[in-house]
This record gives C-alpha cells, sequence and structure tokens, in this order.
C-alpha cells in the first residue's frame, strides 16, 4: 500500500487515463476525489466510484469544472473540510477541440486552454496553500505533497491541426518545471506524465478501425496502443515515496512514440 492514507484529487476521473488513475490509486491505499465536470458526467464518476468501493477503496465523487475559479476553490475547501487536507493532485483534466488553424474559433482556444492548463494552474493553486499549511507529515510520505500534471507526447511534438491543444501541453511543461523550481525546497514535488497514444475515448478515431490503428501504430516504436493503466501505474509511483527524489520530471510513458519512428529508414 504505497498512497496509504493519504487523500488525493484526481481531475477529469469520470473517464479515461483519470479513471485508470483513480484506480490504480485507490488500490495503493489512497482515499480518492473523482471529479467529473458537468452534470452528464455524473453517472460515469458513480460508476468509477462503485468499481473503487467494491474493489475495498475509498473515495467520493465531485462535481466541479476546473476552468473556473469559485468552483476548484470550492472543491479543495470541501475536500479539506472532510477529510483534514489534500496529499496529492493528479491534474488530468483535459479535452480537444480540433480545427484547422485558420478556422480555429476564439471559443475552441478558449476552451482547450482554460481547462488544460487555466484548470491546472487553478487546481495546483489550491493544493500548494494546502502542503504549504500542513507541511510533511512523516507518518505519510516523505513530502509535503505531490503534484502529478497530465502533459502529452505533444509538449513537444507539434500537432497540426491542434494548435490549441499542443500549446495547452507545452504551456504544462512550463507550469510544471516552474512550479517545482519553486516549491521544492518546501519539499512539494511536481511532475508531469506525457502519455502517448492511450486508448480513451479522446482519441476513439485513431484506434476504433483497423487501418486508423495500423497508421497509428507506425508512430509506437513499442507496437501497441497504451492502455488507461500504463498511466495509472505511473502515476501510483510518481505520488509514491519511491519516486522521492523525482523533482521537475516529465515521464514519457508513450511505448516510443517521442524517438520519432519516421527516421528508422529516413532522414
Ligand atoms: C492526445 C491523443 C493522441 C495522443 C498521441 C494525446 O495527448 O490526446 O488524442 O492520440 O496524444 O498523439
Amino acid at each position: 500500500m504505497k498512497l496509504q492514507n493519504q487523500i488525493a484529487i484526481i481531475t477529469g476521473a469520470s473517464s479515461g487515463i483519470g479513471k485508470a488513475v483513480a484506480k490504480s490509486m485507490a488500490s495503493e491505499g489512497a482515499t480518492v476525489v473523482i471529479n467529473y465536470p458537468f452534470e452528464n458526467s455524473k453517472a460515469d464518476a458513480q460508476a468509477v466510484l462503485d468499481e473503487v468501493l467494491q474493489a475495498g477503496g475509498k473515495g467520493i465523487i465531485f462535481q466541479c469544472d476546473v476552468s473556473a475559479e469559485a468552483d476548484v476553490q470550492n472543491m479543495f475547501a470541501s475536500v479539506i473540510q472532510q477529510f483534514g487536507t489534500v496529499d496529492i493532485l493528479v491534474n488530468n483534466a483535459g479535452i480537444q477541440s480540433d480545427s484547422p488553424f485558420e478556422e480555429m474559433t476564439l471559443n475552441k482556444w478558449n476552451a482547450v486552454i482554460g481547462v488544460n492548463l487555466t484548470g491546472q494552474f487553478l487546481c495546483a493553486r489550491e493544493a500548494i496553500k494546502e502542503f504549504l499549511r500542513r507541511g510533511v507529515d512523516e507518518s505519510k510520505s516523505l513530502s509535503a505533497g505531490k503534484i502529478i500534471c497530465m502533459s502529452s507526447v505533444h509538449q513537444i511534438i507539434p500537432w497540426a491541426g491542434h494548435a490549441n491543444y499542443a500549446s495547452s501541453k507545452g504551456g504544462i511543461n512550463m507550469l510544471m518545471q516552474t512550479l517545482a523550481q519553486e516549491f521544492s525546497p518546501k519539499k512539494i514535488r511536481v511532475n508531469s506524465i506525457c502519455p502517448g497514444a492511450i486508448q480513451t475515448p479522446i482519441n476513439k478515431s485513431a484506434w476504433s478501425t483497423p487501418k486508423a490503428l495500423n497508421s497509428l501504430l507506425e508512430l509506437i516504436p513499442y507496437k501497441r496502443i497504451g492502455q488507461p493503466e500504463d498511466i495509472g501505474k505511473a502515476a501510483v509511483w510518481l505520488a509514491s515515496d519511491n519516486s522521492d527524489y523525482v523533482c521537475g520530471t516529465s515521464l514519457f510513458v508513450d511505448g516510443g512514440m517521442t524517438l520519432y519512428p519516421g527516421f528508422t529508414e529516413n532522414g
């Protein structure tokens, strides 16, 4: 039980990567706050909680739009009131809203930056306030708190037709590194996970037909699509004391996507 007695808020945990991270952390003893954005994802969040409880874990569901400041402040205040503190934040909530650049509306730009980047800022700020207030409690962890930013291979791989998304992920990298530099002296660890192509609803068009999957696999040296559990395991490690000396790092979990396999027989 690597996360025993720790409280973990996982944003965007009603599906995809967030769901797997919540289940993995709960199986290691964390009490998980399964965040979901709107009423229409409440049933999915509840289903994740049901799985957690059936497996003997602990948790709650909590609605909050991470791009809304008051919502985020309310979520942290409520969780701290109910459980006493927060030990782990997984800044996972993310959306894609793709468009050729010349047609990209300001709404599409703002929506993606709002959830993916501003959402991470707002949640990290509340988490860090709480970590600073509490300090280290060695009965639970060697550090005062852990933040895991869910980034993407697209924090370094440019992505045509996804300027809003790629920009948000590039921004997350610099937010993460800056927070790590600022708060490592306070024993707060901030790191990122950069998933490659993970089989979730966000990229269904890239794996739902054999043709699409085959062309996706050309980009993945390890020749399989990632599973949400691949990210769940990495998140547990980054949140646990097993990674206590890891500060400000991007952990690529991508089957080698960032090895630029197009250069294997070219260039
Ligand atoms: C995106 C997916 C994409 C993957 C690899 C992720 O960040 O959300 O849609 O399949 O990167 O390109």
